[in-house]
């Protein structure tokens, strides 16, 4: 992982600060990622619960939105969020939350943001688009 993850603006949905969510959880991992570098001992729990805890709120937010708007692929995508929660969860669950977080295991929950953004919600970006329903982020939910 070189250099530090933003949302590019192509992947931004322009809804209802789903984006600043987004950053938000790039930018723990970037100072987790910064942290280790040098030379930091962060444990793998914290990581994951703090982990668990910012997207399980994010996908809470993100569904009502979606239900807000009649998104037609909300069963789909929230299937989705909840394997990733799940696989969190079973992380946790297998005792994986033990020793100190190196770059490997950062680069996991990098994955799973690009994972929902770069790839799930695009999705929803081009519903939110057709139906000229974006620009609401100054009601930051
Ligand atoms: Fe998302
Ligand atoms: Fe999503």
């Amino acid at each position: 992982m070189e250099g530090k993850i933003h949302i590019p603006e192509a992947a931004r949905l322009h809804c209802c600060g789903l984006d600043q969510e987004h950053q938000q959880i790039a930018d723990y991992i970037n100072t987790a990622a910064e942290r280790i570098q040098k030379g930091e001992a962060l444990e793998n729990r914290q990581v994951l619960d703090d982990m668990l805890d910012l997207f399980s709120r994010h996908f809470r937010h993100e569904e009502a939105e979606m239900r807000r708007v009649a998104y037609p692929d909300l069963p789909q995508h929230s299937a989705h969020h909840a394997e990733i929660i799940a696989t969190l969860k079973a992380a946790r669950a297998n005792g994986r939350g033990s020793g100190f977080a190196d770059r490997d295991w950062i680069e996991r929950f990098f994955a799973i943001l690009i994972e929902d953004v770069l790839r799930a919600d695009l999705g929803f970006k081009t519903f939110i688009e057709e139906k000229g329903l974006g620009d609401c982020d100054d009601m930051k939910g």
